[in-house]
Parts: C-alpha cells; structure tokens; sequence
C-alpha cells in the first residue's frame, strides 16, 4: 500500500500512524524494530537538522530496503522551511514532505506550499504534501512552559484552515489545537478536541497533529476519534535515547554495539508503547 492508501486504511479502522523522528541508523533501527513486532505502518521522519546528520540519500536507502523487506514504512521530510529542501527531499525518494510555512504571512506560505504541491504533483510516483497553519513551538526539547505565541487565541480556526487546504492543494494539514512541541515541565496542555473535529470537517483531508510528545493518552483517544491520522512523536524518544546511553556507558564497555544496545531498547519501548495506543492494541 502507498501512504495514501495506508492513510484511507487509518481512517476506515480509525487508528493514527505513528511517525517518529530519527536522526541516525539507531533511532531508525529503534523505529523499524518496534513497528515490525507490533505489524502496523510506521513514519520515519527527519527534520531539516536530522537529514542533515544522517544523510538524505542515506536515511531514503534505510527505508528503501525496509520497504523491500516487506514492512509498511514510509519517509517523511519533516519541518521542511524553504522550497529547494522540499524539493531535495522529494527527489531523493521521500513519501511525504512537510513544507513549513507557520511562521511566514499567510501569503508567503499558501505561495511556498503551492510551488512544492505542484513539483510532488509533477512526479510520475505518490508524493504528499502536509502543510500547518497555527504556531506550536518549534523544539523537540524538555521545555519549561508552554512556548511564547501558543494560546486557545492562536490556535488555527476551522474557516482559515479550509481556505488554505482549498487554496493550496495539500494532501495533509498539521494544525494547532493546543499541542506543543517539545515536554512542558509545568504541564502539557490540553488538546482542543472539539476544534479538532471542526477542522476535520471543514478541510475534509486527513489531520496530523504534531507535538505529541506528553500528551495524555485518553486526550491521543479522542484526538483519533476526531479525525487525527498521523501522530508525531520526538522528545519522548530523544529522552529514551538520552538515558539508553548514559546507562549504557554505565557498562564501560568500549564497543558502540554493545554500548548503544541499551539506547536502542528504551527508544523501542517508547514506539511500541506509542503504537500500541495510536493502533487500538
Ligand atoms: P514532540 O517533540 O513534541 O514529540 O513533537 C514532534 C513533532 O511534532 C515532530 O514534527
């Protein structure tokens, strides 16, 4: 199944994909490995700085033969900021890109997200486009509060978003509905269920919500229920990555393989956790 199709399956059984961020052959491992034992689809994605540390052509192969292996597993270019990115990554074999205008004008970003729908249209294979609306913070970090410019007030009103799908033609929208990049220490906020619901219905494509580090898990529920397909996940893992290490090295042991076993083990714990709710297991 292409991504597009394994989005209409999500939908019929009502369950979100999980796409997890990767910046090298450990997390990606983590990733495959998890969703491999579990037998549901998957989403690697690479922001801008993750691609840049593991490859483009690099991380595109390590899908490449985990798709011939037989696994559901696509390449998403997450959080991408200029056209010329968008479009690198689209040559180079990726499912999907995010094309990141969030903080431009709103003409900026329809103009940007347009000049990307219309080079992945042009393609002779699926590409999807996912564009947001709606600021949620930007990093992937252990936060203190909730980021400068994320409030009920800021969150993307259904009318706005249906305006831009219609003007743009993408094939995903991300937006704001009371998610935040990063785990807020002083608490995460709730997500905005009822407004999820109302975008769904206004836009009529399927909804990403990004942010979902910390996120409780009745609110992932009925964010599902909603219309939420795809559901991104990144602090959690970093955090798994984090501790994996530092008890890993704990061993003194000298060989990477040995050493990064541990790393590997929690950030697999977290994607088949994370998979197991987003799938209804
Ligand atoms: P978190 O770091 O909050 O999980 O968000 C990840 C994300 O949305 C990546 O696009």
């Amino acid at each position: 199944m292409s991504l597009k199709e394994t989005i209409a399956w999500a939908k019929e059984k009502k369950v979100a994909i999980g796409h997890f961020n990767v910046s090298d052959s450990e997390g990606f491992r983590a990733v495959v490995e998890g969703a491999k034992e579990l037998g549901v689809p998957v989403i690697i994605g690479v922001s801008e700085g993750e691609r840049e540390f593991i490859g483009v052509q690099e991380v595109a192969s390590l899908v490449k033969i985990a798709k011939e292996n037989g696994h559901p597993i696509f390449l998403n270019a997450d959080h991408t900021y200029s056209v010329d990115k968008a479009k690198v990554a689209i040559d180079a074999g990726f499912d999907a890109v995010i094309i990141d205008g969030a903080n431009k004008s709103y003409e900026e970003n329809v103009a940007m997200t347009k000049e990307v729908v219309a080079y992945a249209k042009a393609q002779s294979r699926e590409v999807l486009v996912e564009a947001e609306l709606g600021f949620i913070g930007q990093s992937s970090k252990i936060i203190d509060t909730v980021p400068d410019g994320v409030s009920e007030e800021t969150q993307t009103k259904p009318e706005e978003a249906a305006r831009f799908v219609m003007e743009t033609g993408v094939d995903l929208f991300a937006p704001s509905v009371g998610n935040v990049h990063g785990l807020v220490k002083s608490g995460q906020p709730k997500l905005n269920i009822e407004r999820i619901k109302a975008i769904s219905e206004a836009v009529n494509i399927p909804l990403v919500l990004h942010g979902g580090s910390g996120i409780a898990d009745p609110d992932f529920v009925s964010a599902i229920e909603a219309g939420i397909r795809i559901i991104h996940i990144n602090t959690e893992l970093r955090v798994a990555y984090k501790e994996g290490v530092e008890e890993g090295l704990k061993s003194g042991e000298l060989a990477p393989y040995k050493f990064m076993q541990e790393a590997v083990k929690e950030m697999e714990q977290v994607v088949k956790e994370r998979l197991k709710l987003f799938n209804r297991m």
